[in-house]
């Protein structure tokens, strides 16, 4: 069976991007592969975090993914810092990668850049994810367009441990979808929608009432002109509207683009606010059921990590010895 493996930072909020790029084909692995997935606070920590609110934003993370699907009995859900595997393999594979490879990192140039320090875990959030991501011999990575970088590191870092230590590591392949791989902002259309928006109102969260999501998507910037046009270069905001409109129903953007035709930007916003609140009301329902009882939350994520402890465990052992540590005797 295929393994699936992917992760999300416990930010205790999830926008659509998240959902439409990732966390929906998440849902939908489940059965037809072996998926596993992670709430990485780990991650978490390599910026200036709050840890009086981490381990509630962690819990809240897993409860909405919970809530757009996931299945404990369908899928191994858990939290990063719960499995020691990974940071075991990320010294490891630490001594894999170059300090040249992860520089050049776009997410470490951009989040490092006019810091005055910046954490070593920054510079190292790629081989976290590596470690991640090898620790479950995975074949595929389902993310958003986004994280296309870090996934190519991941490979770079198998293909080379294997080159150096014998065949030890599968070697993963990132998925991607094939509408809305990158959610833009609905107040900025050339920024991709995030948490750390500068603006609250370009992101769509999960979690928004009806009426806030409505607003958001009414007030969404559009572009000079007045056809509803797929084209991102020259409409990057009606263009962001179609994708999304496109993804939350099921049908393609052409489709959409030829019964909007010559409709206003009005139009599209009205659909696509429907369309939204529509896809995102059953998860809501499910969140304010699984809110109720974090107790249920953290015993699924106790027991997912076990399920991914044991999986990792074996992993692990194999590295350990392709790598000529000196194994442990017990007894
Ligand atoms: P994170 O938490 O930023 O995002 C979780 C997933 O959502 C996708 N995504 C988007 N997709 C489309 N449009 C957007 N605007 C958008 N914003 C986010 C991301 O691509 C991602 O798939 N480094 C990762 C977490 C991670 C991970 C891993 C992922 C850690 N270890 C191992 C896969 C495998 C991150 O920060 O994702």
């Amino acid at each position: 069976m295929t393994r699936v493996f992917s992760g999300i930072q416990p930010s205790g909020e999830m926008h659509l991007g998240n959902y439409l790029g990732a966390v929906r084909r998440w849902v939908g692995e489940q059965g037809a592969a072996d998926a596993v997935y992670c709430v990485v606070d780990l991650h978490a920590m390599t910026v200036a975090y709050d840890p009086a609110t981490l381990a509630e934003r962690t819990r809240r993370t897993a409860a909405l993914l919970l809530a757009a699907g996931l299945d404990p009995s369908r899928c191994t859900l858990f939290v990063q810092s719960h499995v020691r595997e990974h940071t075991e393999l990320t010294w490891y594979l630490n001594c894999v990668a170059t300090y040249g490879e992860l520089r050049r990192m776009t997410q470490f140039k951009e989040k490092g850049q006019g810091q005055e320090s910046v954490s070593a875990g920054l510079l190292d959030y790629p081989v976290l994810m590596a470690a991640d991501i090898l620790a479950y011999d995975t074949d595929e990575v389902p993310i958003g367009d986004d994280q296309r970088q870090h996934l190519e590191l991941a490979r770079d870092v198998a293909v080379r441990f294997n080159h150096r230590f014998g065949d030890t590591l599968v070697v993963p392949r990132g998925t991607f979808p094939g509408v809305a791989a990158r959610v833009m902002d609905l107040q900025n259309p050339t920024a991709k929608m995030s948490k750390s928006s500068e603006s609250p109102q370009g992101t769509l969260l999960l979690l928004d009432p009806p009426a806030v999501l409505t607003k958001k998507i009414r007030s969404a910037v559009t572009d000079s002109g007045s056809t509803v046009r797929y084209a991102p270069e020259e409409q990057p905001g009606v263009s962001n509207l179609l994708e999304i409109l496109g993804a939350a129903t099921g049908r393609s953007v052409g489709d959409w683009e030829a019964e909007l035709d010559g409709r206003r930007y009005g139009d599209l916003k009205d659909a696509t606010a429907e369309a939204v609140v529509e896809l995102l009301a059953p998860l809501q329902e499910r969140y304010a059921t699984l809110a109720a009882d974090p107790g249920e939350v953290d015993r699924i994520l106790a027991a997912g990590a076990a399920k991914a402890e044991s999986v990792a465990a074996g992993v692990l052992g194999r590295v350990r010895d392709a790598l000529g540590l000196l194994p442990k005797v017990t007894g």
